[in-house]
């Protein structure tokens, strides 16, 4: 019913992942799997929504409707078992920036804030652009599975600490934390008086139960502010509408000053219109995504047996990102980055860009038609 093995040509159509590859990597006749959007289209019903508003000629200044906020209840709700009040949600023209702004709410310079790397790389980036201490709480690696460390976190606690940002599910390791898991790390948190900052962007793509944070309980929901967005799960994040839920009045009220302040609250017309669509119409198309990437995994990790290559790869529990460990090969990472560019010729995001746990790992987008992916990989077990 969806064709999400249609092979689109994405160049010169402004997009970071095949037009900047040369700014980024310095050279540009690679195979890009590397940024975080997906090669297929978006649902049709999303595309039709946005041409159906813009036939209507004028983008002038937008907001939420009462529609909007239903929508994102409604997707909390019957996804993810949320039950959210409509004064608990707050739009935002992106998670990243969202973020930033969440430094700036809940601490002040000088404080210190806990990561747990490897992670993307804005939630530590931000932390020191806004001058805060970063504080990293390394995950447990074991045989390519990861934990979090809950005793080096206990361990790394200050009267300083102020927030704790948490990626769940997380990238670029895959996890989906179970709810236990959370309970744990929060336990801990409110002991401290430390906010968790959740940022759940990737929660619709899973293969197995996820819990969002705040949902667990109250105590919890307390010291919570998610953030979220139809961006990953739609491939719609250049269109910037993210938003940000927490059922703390103060929490929410103390992140709104500083969005207003910074000017982040003024979202894209077109982004309200396919939240709206994507959120009302999406799930079908949804269900078939989760389908097809979960083939492009299993394929990925037999392609590797088949061809005897020596890289580990887990498969993620959530995401279309696969983390791929060179571990064990006997060359060093800079040697291992050199061979997939200049001889597999593909673009990978560098796991060092995670932060120093990354030092061996890469990460491949898996998120683009089987076809093109056999591709890659061929291009790649044949230099590993
Ligand atoms: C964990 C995580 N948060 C946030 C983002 C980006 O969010 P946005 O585009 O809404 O700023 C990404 C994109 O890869 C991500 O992986």
């Amino acid at each position: 019913m969806y064709n999400f093995d249609e092979i689109i040509d994405r160049k010169n159509t402004s997009c970071v992942k095949y037009d900047a590859l040369d700014a980024y990597f310095g050279k540009d006749d690679l195979q890009p799997l590397w940024v975080a959007d997906m090669d297929f289209k978006t649902p049709k019903v999303i595309n039709d929504a946005i041409i159906k508003r813009a036939q209507h000629g004028i983008y002038g200044y937008a907001k939420a409707s009462e529609k909007t906020f239903f929508l994102v209840q409604q997707w909390m709700k019957e996804r993810h078992n949320w039950q959210i009040q409509t004064n608990s949600i707050s739009f935002v023209n992106g998670v990243v920036p969202a973020y930033s702004a969440t430094i700036e709410a809940f601490s002040n310079e000088g404080d210190e804030i806990i990561v747990q790397t490897p992670v993307y790389f804005p939630l530590f980036k931000s932390v020191k652009e806004n001058k805060r201490i970063l504080v990293t709480n390394p995950l447990k690696e074991e045989n390519g599975h990861y934990t979090m460390d809950l005793d080096d976190l206990k361990s790394k606690i200050t009267p300083k600490t102020k927030i704790l940002a948490l990626c769940s599910p997380h990238n670029p390791v895959g996890r989906v934390w179970t709810k236990e898991e959370l309970i744990k790390l929060s336990e801990i948190c409110i002991k401290n008086n430390i906010i968790i900052i959740s940022d759940e962007i990737h929660a619709d793509i899973v293969f197995k139960k996820f819990t969002p944070l705040a949902s667990i309980s109250k105590e919890i929901s307390d010291i919570t502010l998610t953030l979220n967005s139809p961006g990953k799960t739609f491939n719609i994040a250049g269109l910037n509408c993210a938003y940000a839920i927490s059922e703390n009045k103060k929490i929410l009220d103390t992140f709104n000053e500083i969005i207003k302040k910074r000017e982040l609250n003024s979202i894209n017309v077109f982004g309200f219109t396919a939240l709206e669509s994507a959120y009302e119409f999406g799930e079908k198309w949804l269900e078939s995504l989760l389908q097809y990437l979960n083939l492009n995994i299993k394929f990925t990790k037999q392609y590797l047996e088949n061809n005897n290559s020596k890289i580990i790869f887990i498969e993620p529990e959530s995401t279309y990102l696969l983390w791929f460990s060179f571990k064990n090969y006997s060359i060093s990472h800079a040697k291992v980055k050199q061979k997939l560019l200049e001889n597999s010729k593909i673009a990978l995001n560098d796991g060092t860009s995670f932060g120093t746990e990354g030092k061996g790992f890469f990460r491949l987008n898996c998120a683009l038609p089987k076809v093109n992916l056999e591709k890659a990989l061929s291009k790649i077990v044949t230099e590993f």
